[in-house]
C-alpha cells in the first residue's frame, strides 16, 4: 500500500496537531499540561466533527432504508478501509468493538474454542497489561490448557531469552505480547516471539494499544495474526479495532447470535455496533492524515510515525530531567531496549498517588497505580507500594509542558511528606 513518508518536520506535525485538538488549546488557556496520554488521548477536531456531523445529519441502524441509513454503511466501510491504510492491514479483516479488553475475550474465546485442549498453552509475558492476559488464559485455562509467563530481566526490561528457549518445544496455541509496555515503555523484541509462535502453529498475538499512538506497525510485517488497539488512545474515540489475519479469521468459530453474518468482520462484531464512535474513529484516522501532505493514503501512518519521533525527542529531554531531581527514580529508559516516550518513576518516601495528586494541584496531569500491569509491578517490586507515577507524551506534548512538568516534579519532591492524621 504504498510509502509512509510525510513532507513536514515532526515538529510540524506535533505543533498542527496541537492546533487541532481543542481539548489541549483549552489546557493550554489554563496552564495545564496533560501528561496521562497512556491512559488516553485528547481528541483531534476531525474526530470530533465527524461524530457530530453524523448525529446531526440523522442516525440509522444497520441497513436502514434511509438517507441515513446509507450514511451509516458508508461511514463503517470507510472507517474500515481507513483503518486497513493505518496498518497496511492487507490480508486482515478490520473488526470493530468496544474497546481492546473485549475484543480481546471475543477472540480469545473463539480461539479457545478452535484450539484448546489439556497439555497445549497460552504464552504471555511480564510486560503485559492484564488484558492481553485474561481474554487468552481464561478460556484456555476452562479446557485445561496452561499459562507460561515469559520472565522479564528486572534490570534492562528485556523479555528473558532463557525463557523463550526453554518454551521451545512446548505445545502453545497462543503467543501473546505486547508492541509496548504501557506501564514504562518498552518495547519488547518482536521477533523472537514471533518465532516461538510459528513454530509451534500458534497464533501470534500483539496488544497494539500502547505502541499505535506513537508509530503504527506495519501488521503483516510485524506478523501478527491479531492485532488489537483502541482508538482513544491515538487521539480518537473509545472504539477497540482488531485485524485478524484472513486465514486466521476465516476458520475462527465465533460465538454470536445464529442469525448474524458467519463471515466478514461483522462475524465477530456482536450485536449493533457504535456507530458514532466509529464515524468519529474514521474522521480521526482521515483528520490525522491531513497533517501531513502525504503522497497516498496512508497519511495518518506518516503524521503518527511523525508524532512519535518527536515524542522521542521530548521523552529524552524529560528522562534526563527527571533522572537530575534528587530522589526521583526513573524505570529502565537507559539504552539497550527501544522505548517510546511513557517514562514510570518514582519518588523517595512518597506514594505514587501523593506524587500524582500534588502534581495535579499544579496542573500537571498524569497517573499512578499499575496501569494494569500487575505482573510487572510484582517482578520490579512496587506492587506492595502503589507501582509508579506515570508521564507520557503525546504528539501534542510541547517543551513547555516537559519543563513544567519538571519544575512540579522538583518541587513536590522537595516538599516533606504531608502529615498524617493519627487514625
Ligand atoms: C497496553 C494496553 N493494552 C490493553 C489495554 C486495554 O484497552 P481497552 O481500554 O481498550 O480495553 C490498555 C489500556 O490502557 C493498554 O494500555
Amino acid at each position: 500500500m504504498g510509502e509512509d513518508t510525510a513532507s513536514r518536520t515532526p515538529e510540524e506535525v506535533s505543533r498542527r496537531l496541537r492546533a487541532q485538538t481543542p481539548a489541549v488549546l483549552h489546557a493550554e488557556t489554563r496552564g495545564w499540561s496533560y501528561f496521562d496520554g497512556p491512559s488516553g488521548t485528547q481528541m483531534i477536531g476531525a474526530g470530533i466533527d465527524a461524530l457530530a456531523t453524523h448525529a446531526r445529519q440523522g442516525l440509522s441502524n444497520r441497513r436502514g432504508y434511509s438517507p441515513a441509513g446509507d450514511e451509516t454503511e458508508a461511514l463503517i466501510a470507510f472507517a474500515r478501509s481507513e483503518v486497513a491504510a493505518l496498518f497496511l492491514a492487507e490480508g486482515y479483516r478490520v473488526v470493530f468493538g468496544q474497546n481492546m479488553t473485549s475484543l480481546a475475550f471475543s477472540l480469545g474465546h473463539a480461539l479457545a474454542r478452535q484450539r484448546a485442549r489439556e497439555g497445549t498453552s497460552v504464552v504471555v509475558t511480564e510486560l503485559e497489561h492484564a488484558a492481553n492476559v485474561d481474554p487468552w488464559v481464561q478460556p484456555f485455562a476452562e479446557k485445561g490448557a496452561t499459562t507460561r509467563w515469559l520472565r522479564v530481566d528486572r534490570e534492562s526490561l528485556a523479555v528473558r531469552s532463557e525463557d523463550i528457549e526453554a518454551a521451545q518445544d512446548a505445545d502453545i496455541s497462543v503467543v501473546a505480547v505486547t508492541a509496548a509496555a504501557n506501564a514504562v515503555g518498552v518495547m519488547p523484541e518482536i521477533a523472537p516471539l514471533r518465532e516461538l509462535a510459528r513454530r509451534s502453529g500458534a497464533a501470534f498475538v500483539v496488544d497494539g494499544v500502547h505502541v499505535v499512538p506513537h508509530g503504527p506497525p506495519d501488521v503483516a510485517e510485524l506478523g501478527a495474526d491479531v492485532f488489537i488497539c483502541s482508538g482513544y488512545k491515538f487521539y480518537g474515540p473509545h472504539v477497540g479495532v482488531a485485524l485478524v489475519r484472513e486465514s486466521l479469521a476465516a476458520e475462527l468459530p465465533a460465538y454470536k447470535v445464529t442469525p448474524a453474518p458467519s463471515g466478514g468482520p461483522e462475524q465477530f462484531e456482536t450485536g449493533s455496533q457504535n456507530h458514532e464512535g466509529i464515524a468519529s474513529l474514521g474522521g480521526t484516522v482521515a483528520g490525522l492524515g491531513r497533517l501531513v501532505e502525504s503522497p497516498n493514503g496512508t497519511g495518518a501512518r506518516a503524521a503518527l510515525r511523525a508524532l512519535g519521533r518527536q515524542e522521542g525527542e521530548l521523552g529524552t529531554s524529560l528522562v534526563k530531567g527527571l533522572r537530575a531531581i534528587p530522589g526521583v527514580e526513573v524505570v529502565g529508559h537507559d539504552g539497550g531496549q527501544q522505548y517510546v516516550a511513557t517514562v514510570a518513576f518514582n519518588v523517595a518516601g512518597r506514594t505514587p498517588s501523593e506524587i500524582s495528586q500534588a502534581l495535579r494541584s499544579r496542573g500537571v496531569f498524569v497517573t499512578s497505580g499499575d496501569f494494569y500491569a500487575s505482573a510487572l509491578a510484582a517482578r520490579l517490586g512496587v506492587d506492595v507500594s502503589g507501582g509508579w507515577v506515570r508521564a507520557g507524551v503525546a504528539g501534542y506534548t510541547t517543551e513547555d509542558d516537559v519543563a513544567r512538568l519538571l519544575d512540579a516534579v522538583t518541587t513536590v519532591a522537595d516538599q516533606p511528606r504531608a502529615r498524617r492524621e493519627p487514625a
